[in-house]
């Protein structure tokens, strides 16, 4: 079982050591990847000019443009709320990047109020994502939007 405790003060550590957003979301998908059990690909997504453009990730190459209220990524944006999808065969529109995801897990990051990113997990085990993983990873997402500096360098 995964220790959120821990993972929470390993991605605080991790992100004080450079704040910008770069090197953050690409250390801290490293280490989702490396830390969760069952994970086929951990990243970011990015918003940017109103669609999600993909970012740092851990996992296969991914489709590169999302638009706001598609997928599972783009409707977590538009309802600006994390989404688990035990079965992503179940969820209409959900967009096939990797043939072997079957569950997914999402939740947008702020910063000054507004969406900037979201965090995309996918698992190839339906049902992956629990209630203790969402708190857990709602714990990491709001260390994210407080340590990271979200402005271009
Ligand atoms: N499945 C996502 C697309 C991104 S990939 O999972 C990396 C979606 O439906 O938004």
């Amino acid at each position: 079982m995964t220790d959120y405790n821990m993972l929470c003060r390993q991605i605080r550590e991790m992100i004080s050591a450079d704040r910008w957003y770069v090197p953050a979301l690409s250390n801290v998908s490293a280490l989702l990847m490396e830390t969760l059990p069952d994970l086929n690909w951990a990243g970011f997504y990015l918003l940017h000019e109103a669609q999600l453009v993909v970012g740092p990730f851990q996992g296969k190459p991914a489709c590169v443009h999302i638009p706001v209220g598609r997928g599972v990524c783009g409707t977590a944006v538009a309802e600006d709320r994390m989404i688990i999808v035990p079965d992503v065969h179940q969820f209409p529109g959900h967009i096939a990047c990797d043939s072997a995801s079957n569950a997914e897990l999402v939740i947008p990051l702020h910063h000054e109020g507004n969406v900037v990113a979201v965090m995309d997990l996918d698992s190839p085990v339906k049902g992956r994502f629990t209630d203790t993983d969402a708190s857990g990873l709602k714990r990491i997402a709001e260390v994210m939007e407080r340590q990271i500096e979200w402005m271009e360098k």
